[in-house]
């Protein structure tokens, strides 16, 4: 019986690609890790073999791969030492003998010149699977379409309008939901010979686009000023956010300002057999509108 290993699975994507699971295999085929014990007793009510640990702690990520084929690792999040979380998990497998790891990786137009350095690590990790050894599949992810209230300020730019540095740079947006499911379906089908998946919508957006879909959709003029770093630097800092915080933000938009996040492919639409959803529709829900 083919067991499959989810980290991050108490998460947005990881309970996606959880629910599509389901459909095929059963909870007892699935192990997850969840440093919650609230979530570790939820998920063990419903069959699941699930692990109290993070991904520094080894010793469980060894225990949580037993018998296990395939390890989906979601990557870690950016407060930590990302890199030696994912390394742990990639280690793990090696020792236990696993057969094959699926990592979340970033669909961005060049490694080398990204601006963003975080999205540095999402290659080092493809860098550090592939020299593992171990049969890989990469879900080179673009930027969750769910992402879009965090940087336009929520349902306030409704009123308010949109104001980033992000010039006309566009991204191939695709929902979150949407990734998880075709992860889970590559998953299922075993197609996961040293593959790599890019996951984007079938259209790239502006925030000009962002700006007309929401004045669409609600019925205000909503407006996409486009605004240079150092105005965006103070009208950050008039709001309190902290100043590592602010360049986080900044080296992201610039990347998106440099067209990184810009590329389309039709790797999610082959997988799930159906058009992504647009940028309409996806506002539409994630927006309430
Ligand atoms: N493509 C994009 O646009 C985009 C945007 C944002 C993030 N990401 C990346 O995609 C990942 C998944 O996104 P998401 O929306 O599902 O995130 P999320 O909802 O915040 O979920 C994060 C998951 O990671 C687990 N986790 C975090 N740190 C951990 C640690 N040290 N040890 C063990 N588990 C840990 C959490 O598990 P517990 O809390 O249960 O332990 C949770 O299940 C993120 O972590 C991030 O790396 C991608």
């Amino acid at each position: 019986m083919k067991k499959i290993f989810v980290t991050g699975a108490t998460g947005h994507l990881g309970s996606a690609v959880i629910s599509k699971l389901l459909t095929e295999i059963q909870s007892k085929q699935i192990s997850v890790l969840t440093r919650n014990s609230e979530k570790q007793k939820e998920f063990q009510a419903k069959g699941f073999h699930a692990f109290l640990g993070s991904y520094d702690d080894v010793t469980t990520l060894e225990k949580a791969m037993e018998n296990v084929e395939v390890v989906l690792l979601i990557s870690s999040g950016d407060q930590g030492d990302r890199m030696q979380d994912h390394k742990n998990v990639v280690d793990a497998a090696k020792k236990t003998g696993i057969k094959s790891i699926a990592y979340t990786s970033r669909c961005l137009h060049d490694r080398n010149s990204l601006v963003n350095k975080l999205m540095d690590e999402h290659f080092e990790t493809e860098d550090y699977i592939k020299a593992s050894g171990l049969a890989h599949t990469f879900f080179r992810n673009i930027l969750y379409m769910d992402a879009i209230p965090q940087f336009i300020g929520g349902k306030a730019a409704l009123d308010k309008g949109i104001f980033l540095p992000a010039g006309n740079g566009k991204v191939a947006f695709a929902l979150r939901s949407e990734m998880g499911e075709a992860m889970a379906k590559v998953l299922l089908a075993g197609d996961c010979e040293n593959k790599i998946y890019n996951f984007t919508g079938d259209k790239a957006y502006s925030f000009y686009d962002i700006a007309t879909a929401l004045s669409e959709l609600s019925g205000n003029l909503v407006s996409y000023n486009a605004i240079d770093d150092d105005t965006f630097t103070q009208m950050m800092q008039q709001r309190n956010v902290p100043n590592a915080s602010i360049r986080k933000i900044i080296d992201f938009i610039t990347d998106i300002r440099h067209n990184q996040e810009q590329d389309i492919y039709d790797d999610l639409e082959t997988v799930l057999g159906r058009k992504p959803a647009s940028l309409k529709e996806g506002l539409k829900t994630i927006f309430g509108l």
